[in-house]
């Protein structure tokens, strides 16, 4: 008998940013006022019919029982409408499952997908859960490195390197976490090109799809390869889109076979997503989008003050990033500052040390594999980014007053 815990943990990586995150809370509850950079969800509110739909549907009753294991039938199918408007291509609704957040999309797939063995093709710097869902099923996540001067993107060259006969899939997010980084249409289809040679899945993580600015399209392998579509799967959901990052809700597009794994997947551990939560959704999909335009420009607007600041700051340089709301920005300038009597030599030293100093709480880079940057999250208002900035500033220049003191 043993109390030992599953040997597949061994492999993950606890979360980083939970220490940095203790500590802003523990500024936070002694009054101190902390740029909240680090986030990675809007700061606005759902479109007001989403609230106003919840409460009718609370009221009418019926949404205290278990629905279908992949989400309501009305849900599912204004999912497929979006999807064939956006996307151009009609799936049907046995394709989708919905699930309790992108996440779980994400997943469900990674246990319907992934064995000890495989290996998965992630560009880096990514997202946290990616590489870690791959190791938790044993199988061996393969990260490609990009950098500022490629703007974060993978090569096709690159992509074709990284597959061998033990890839499995392939995991494109567009517009990045946590670069921001969006591919362009020519630069997808080169990707696709190279996918089209091999047998693996193509798994897109388009949470962020509707977050591009400057006018570029997003470019989706669905809209621009649908001859791949037999090995495609498209990961979306509420979060991001509509400021619903509490309701939980996201959902994944996979040719009907693997949806119906998916479906046995999600069926033996969370059963449905929570019922009204799928309303929820339902309302903000099906409603007006005018929100999600006023947002995007209000996004937009925030991206460049932040990209202005951040690059006007001595130490810090930051490319423009083309969607979602976050900036990485190279922090090596900021190295060997003083902090506490010793230098800053890493980025989470820089991301600790901008939280002490200013008071402006961030992500390091390490943590998505791409040391030497700090990302930050761009989804609060322009008050408080000139805020947060100007404050960075005062940090940085009062660190080299004492330097030159010293
Ligand atoms: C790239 C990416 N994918 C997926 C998610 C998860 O979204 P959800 O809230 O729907 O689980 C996030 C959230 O930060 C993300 O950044």
């Amino acid at each position: 008998m043993s109390l030992a815990l599953a040997k597949r943990l061994e492999a993950v990586q606890p979360s980083v940013t939970l220490a940095m995150n203790a500590r802003a809370a523990a500024l936070r509850a002694t009054g101190v006022d902390v740029f909240a950079f680090g986030v990675g969800e809007p700061d606005f509110e759902p479109p007001p019919f989403v609230i106003d739909a919840v409460k009718r549907v609370l009221e009418k009753g019926g949404v205290s029982k278990y629905t279908a294991v992949t989400g309501i039938a009305p849900l599912k199918q204004a999912i497929c409408d979006r999807v064939e408007r956006t996307r151009g291509f009609r799936p049907t609704p046995d394709m989708v499952t919905v699930s309790v957040g992108a996440k779980h999309a994400l997943f469900n797939l990674a246990v319907a997908l992934f064995e000890p063995g495989d290996e998965v093709v992630l560009p880096a710097p990514c997202w946290v859960s990616y590489p870690e869902q791959v190791r938790m099923m044993g199988a061996t996540p393969v990260l490609v490195p990009t950098d500022d001067v490629s703007g974060w993107r993978v090569t096709a060259a690159q992509l074709e390197a990284a597959i061998t006969p033990k890839t499995k899939a392939v995991l494109l997010c567009t517009p990045s976490n946590p670069t921001g980084a969006a591919y362009s249409e020519a630069e997808m289809r080169a990707l696709c090109e190279v996918l089209r040679r091999h047998d693996v899945w193509i798994i897109v993580d388009e949470i962020y799809s509707e977050l591009v600015y400057d006018g570029l399209a997003h470019a989706s392998p669905a809209v621009l390869a649908p001859d791949l579509l037999p090995r495609i799967v498209l990961v979306d959901g509420v979060s991001k889109t509509y400021a619903m990052t509490g309701w939980r809700i996201g959902w994944s597009i996979a040719p009907s076979h693997l949806a119906k794994a998916l479906d046995t997947v999600q069926g033996q551990s969370t059963t449905n997503p929570t019922a009204v939560a799928q309303h929820a959704a339902l309302a903000a999909i099906t409603g007006p989008q005018d929100e999600v335009v006023k947002m995007r420009a209000t996004f937009e607007q925030r991206r460049n003050a932040m990209i202005a600041g951040l690059n006007g700051l001595p130490g810090i340089s930051c490319r423009t990033p083309e969607g979602a709301f976050y900036a990485f920005a190279d922090c090596r300038g900021l190295y060997g500052i003083d902090f506490n009597g010793k230098p800053i030599a890493n980025d989470e030293d820089v991301a600790f040390w901008l939280l002490e100093k200013a008071h402006v709480a961030s992500v390091p880079g390490g943590a998505f594999g791409a040391p030497g940057h700090v990302r930050f999250s761009y989804a609060t208002s322009e008050e408080r980014i000139a805020a947060g900035i100007a404050a960075i500033g005062r940090a940085i220049e009062s660190a080299s007053r004492t330097a030159k003191k010293g």
